[in-house]
Formats: structure tokens, sequence, C-alpha cells
């Protein structure tokens, strides 16, 4: 039996351990938002939220959250008011849109972890998600306007 709280629910999953939290999330509780891309790791766009951190959804075991708090983009914030998507949205970071849950999850995770990045840090925490529509100069741009706003 495998214990987590999604999005501020209490869930218990008493299926295979081993299933992705990917299948998890978007096959047992409807929550599309993460999305499924390369299946191994390489691509960000199944990046969640686990305990804070950023993880890849379609590596990481259903066991492996036992007992941690796990948050997708539906809960990132309550009104879809969070810093980043704020900036997402006043930048028009997106294009095709499938790879922007995993990118702006794996901002807000970033930025969490450093208010106040270097391009540097830019670029090493965001290297591994991918956009097939070319848009790293709006995700850089957004997440230094968002930056502002979390230090506020
Ligand atoms: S689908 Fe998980 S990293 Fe690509
Ligand atoms: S916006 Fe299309 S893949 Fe990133």
């Amino acid at each position: 039996m495998t214990t987590l709280n999604v999005n501020g629910t209490e869930r218990r999953y008493d299926g295979d351990p081993d299933m992705p939290l990917l299948w998890y999330l978007r096959d047992e509780l409807g929550l599309t938002g993460t999305k499924f891309g390369c299946g191994v790791a390489a691509c960000g766009a199944c990046t969640i939220h686990l305990d804070g951190t950023a993880v890849r959804a379609c590596q990481t075991p259903v066991s492996a959250a036992d007992g941690l708090v796990l948050t997708t983009i539906e809960a990132l914030s309550t009104d879809g008011n969070h810093p980043v998507q704020v900036a997402w949205r006043d930048l028009n970071v997106s294009q095709c849109g499938y790879c922007q849950s995993g990118q702006i999850m794996q901002a807000a995770a970033l930025l969490k972890e450093t208010p106040d990045p270097t391009d540097e840090d830019i670029d090493t925490a965001m290297s591994g998600n991918l956009c097939r529509c070319g848009t790293y100069p709006r995700i850089r741009a957004a997440i230094k306007q968002a930056a502002k706003g979390v230090r506020l």
C-alpha cells in the first residue's frame, strides 16, 4: 500500500508499486496536465514536484512517493497565479504547449530553491526540459520576470 498526498488530497494506492507515477496521475486520477513525452526521463514533459523537488514522473515509481506530498501543474497555485504562471502568460511563452506544464513545474522548483537565479542557474536547471517549438528564449525571460515576483 502506498499512501501519498496528491494536490492536497490524501490517497492510498494498492496497485503495482512499481508503476510509474505518470500513469497513476493520468490514468488513475485523471490529472492529465502532466504529459508523456519520452518515457525515459529525457524530455521533462512529465515533471512534477515531490515534496517540492522536481522529478520525472515517467521514471519514478508510485512507491517512491510513499509518505510524500506530490504536486502537479493542476495545483501549483489555487488560482493560476503562481509568479511563474503569470510570467508565462505575460510573455506568451507557450507555442504548441505540450512541454509547458513540465517547464513551469521545473521553473517553479528552481525559483523555490534559487529565488534569484543567474543565466547559468537557469540553463542548468532547465537543461533537461526540451521544447520542440524552441521557446527557450521566452522561458528564460519568463523565469527572470517570475523571479522578481517570487522575491516581492
Ligand atoms: S516523459 Fe518523462 S522525461 Fe520525458
Ligand atoms: S511549446 Fe511546443 S514543445 Fe514546447
